[in-house]
């Protein structure tokens, strides 16, 4: 196995275990989501849903938020994991969110159980996009 499979499977694995612990009674689609850091840090989440049902937080944001509380800034690549047949890739805001944290090269894997399915650049999810270097004067 070489360096970056290991990788790749160590973020699997960090996302599956995620997918484990979402909450989510109303839709019943579980999702979990890890990111890495350029550092290499590995950080979780997953879909927490709520009976009002717009207030529910997707795994990726759940995953950044733990980022932010570690005090990193930065995904070097991050991976999604949900169940069923199609690829489950971020949603519109959630692809936002990743924009403000990592270059349109940073690669986002999209996984089922079994493993990887297929894997985007951001700039390939979210082109043209707006970041924070357009507020700067
Ligand atoms: N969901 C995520 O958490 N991430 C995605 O990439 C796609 C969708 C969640 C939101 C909601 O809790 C459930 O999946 C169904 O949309």
């Amino acid at each position: 196995m070489s360096k970056n499979d290991k990788s790749l499977r160590e973020l699997f694995e960090a996302a599956k275990t995620a997918q484990a612990n979402a909450y989510a009674p109303y839709s019943r689609f579980r999702v979990g989501a890890a990111l890495r850091t350029p550092g290499g840090a590995i950080f979780s989440g997953c879909n927490v849903e709520n009976a009002a049902y717009p207030q529910g937080a997707c795994a990726e944001a759940g995953a950044i938020a733990a980022m932010a509380l570690g005090g990193e800034r930065r995904i070097a690549e991050i991976l999604v994991i949900g169940d069923g047949e199609g690829l489950c890739t971020p949603c519109g805001g959630c692809r936002q969110r990743i924009r403000e944290f990592a270059d349109a090269t940073a690669p986002i894997h999209i996984a089922g159980p079994g493993g990887v399915r297929a894997s985007f650049t951001l700039g390939e999810l979210l082109p043209h996009s707006f970041g924070p270097e357009h507020l700067k004067a």
